[in-house]
């Protein structure tokens, strides 16, 4: 789905820069050139970053990545 349609970018190429480490609106505008333009995908940009952020939470949590402190 596109979520930028001034640069045509979708969500999947937001989630694949979110997973290489571009966590912010920010950093996601100097990758892939999201949000320069009008600015009306920011919100929904923001909301998968967070998304895709809990979803590699869960994944990590699932995975056995993270350990019981007790
Ligand atoms: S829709 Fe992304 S800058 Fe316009």
């Amino acid at each position: 789905m596109y979520v930028c349609i001034c640069k045509g970018i979708t969500d999947r190429q937001i989630k694949e820069a979110v997973y290489d480490g571009s966590t912010s609106v920010k950093a996601l505008r100097r990758q892939l050139g999201v949000s320069s333009q009008c600015g009306r995908c920011a919100e929904q940009t923001k909301e998968i970053i967070n998304e895709t952020l809990g979803a590699g939470m869960i994944t990590a949590a699932t995975s056995g990545l993270f350990y019981s402190a007790s």
